[in-house]
Formats: C-alpha cells, structure tokens, sequence
C-alpha cells in the first residue's frame, strides 16, 4: 500500500443493487481492494432471544456499530489489517467469526446507511448511490430474502411496512443528496465501466 487508500461509499436503498454493484468491482479488482459492508457491523444482540432479535428495526442507524467501523478504517488507513466481524441474516446476529481484511489503495464501502453518517461521509472521496424503483426494490428483496436469508413472505411484508419503508424515507432515501454519481440499478455496465476506469486510474497512480 503506497499513500492513504481512497475510499468509495456505495449506498442506495435495500435491494437497489449495491451489493450486487460492490461484488462486480471486487470480481474485477480481486484483491487490488478491501471492500467492507456495513451490514456486517450490524451490532451483537447475544442476549437477547431469537424472537426478540427478530423484532429489532435493522433500518435505523442506531442499529449499527459505527464506531467499530470508524476505528477499522483508521486502522486500515494506518496500514494495519482487521478482524471483520461476518453477520448471519438467518439468525439477526453477528457470528463468532471474524474474516482478516487487509489494508489495500483502494477502499469500497458499502450499506444503506453508509451516506447518513457525517463521520463515515468525511471519509469518502467519492459517494455513490445506486437508485431503483420501490417496487423493483421489494420485489427483489422478497426473492432473495426467502432465497438467501432465511425468510418468509409474511415476515417480509411485515418487516417491509413497518421499520424498512419508513426509515427509508426518513434515513436513507434522504442521503442522495450527498452523492457523487447517482446510479440506476447495481447491474448498470456503463456506471461499472466508469467506475472501473477510474479505480484503474488510482491504482496506476498509486503505483
Ligand atoms: P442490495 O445490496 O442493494 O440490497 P442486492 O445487490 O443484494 O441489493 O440485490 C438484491 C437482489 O436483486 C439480488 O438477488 C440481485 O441479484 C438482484 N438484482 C440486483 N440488481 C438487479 C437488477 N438490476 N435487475 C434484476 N435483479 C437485480
Ligand atoms: O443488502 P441490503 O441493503 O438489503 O441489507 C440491508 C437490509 O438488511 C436492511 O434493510 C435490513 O432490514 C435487513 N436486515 C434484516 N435482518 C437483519 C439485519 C438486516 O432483514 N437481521
Ligand atoms: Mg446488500
């Protein structure tokens, strides 16, 4: 690693694309960059019983652990790697495991809420965020939720109308005015393309 890494914020309502958008770039740049996903600060509740932990509003920022995110990129920024901790969707917790992330030039930080925190804002050099319909956003969320975090439909409509619509609106939707690039859909070529071209350039650069 050469100079401080120039971090990327990808942000964008539940199922607009943004994972999808973050793990195209990882496949192209491999380990050129460190990518975080804030959902894997989504704060430990081991006290709590899984039918409580089911029941917590997942779309407020107060449901992250931000601090332990801001104190993993000072540490990356100082070149030093971290013990990320890996979330479990099926069980509404953190697990017992930590991935090693390494420090690398180029940092992708991705989550619906990663715009709404002035602390996480300073620190990007570029803000994207990845726009899509509400009913396209659902849609997709109910797939991959029964496909892929272990839900049912009556869960998901549930969870949908009474925390994830409305801290949309109050929390994330707001933040688009803080980007950099607004892009439609985590699928778009053209918006990985230029993205491609400038992390290309950085590497370049720093090299
Ligand atoms: P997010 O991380 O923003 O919630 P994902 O990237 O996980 O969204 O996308 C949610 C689901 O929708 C995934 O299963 C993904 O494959 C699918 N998906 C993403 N973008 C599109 C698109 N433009 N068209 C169709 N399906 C999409
Ligand atoms: O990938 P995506 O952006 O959709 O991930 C964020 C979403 O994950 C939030 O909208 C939140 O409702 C959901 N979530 C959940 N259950 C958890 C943690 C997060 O449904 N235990
Ligand atoms: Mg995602």
């Amino acid at each position: 690693m050469s100079k401080t890494p120039f971090i990327i914020g990808i942000a964008g309502g539940t199922g607009s694309g943004k994972s999808t958008f973050t793990n195209r770039l990882k496949d192209i740049f491999k380990d050129q960059v460190t990518v975080l996903y804030y959902d894997n600060y989504y704060k430990a509740h081991n006290d709590l019983p899984f039918e409580e932990r089911k029941k917590i509003n997942y779309d407020h920022p107060d449901a992250f652990e931000t601090e332990l995110l801001l104190e993993h990129l000072k540490m990356l920024k100082a070149g030093k790697s971290i013990e990320c901790p890996v979330y479990d969707y099926k069980q509404h917790n953190r697990t017992d495991e930590v991935t090693i992330v390494e420090p690398r030039d180029i940092i992708l930080l991705e989550g619906i809420l990663v715009l709404a925190d002035s602390r996480l804002r300073d620190q990007m050099d570029i803000k994207i965020f990845v726009e899509a319909d509400a009913d396209e956003r659902i849609l997709r969320r109910v797939v991959r939720d029964v496909k892929e975090r272990g839900r049912d439909i009556d869960n998901i409509v549930e969870q949908y109308l009474t925390t994830v619509k409305p801290m949309h609106y109050l929390y994330v939707e707001p933040t688009r005015v803080y980007a950099d690039l607004v892009i439609n859909s985590g699928m778009n070529d053209m918006a990985l393309d230029v993205m491609a071209t400038k992390i290309n350039s950085l590497i370049e650069c720093k090299n």
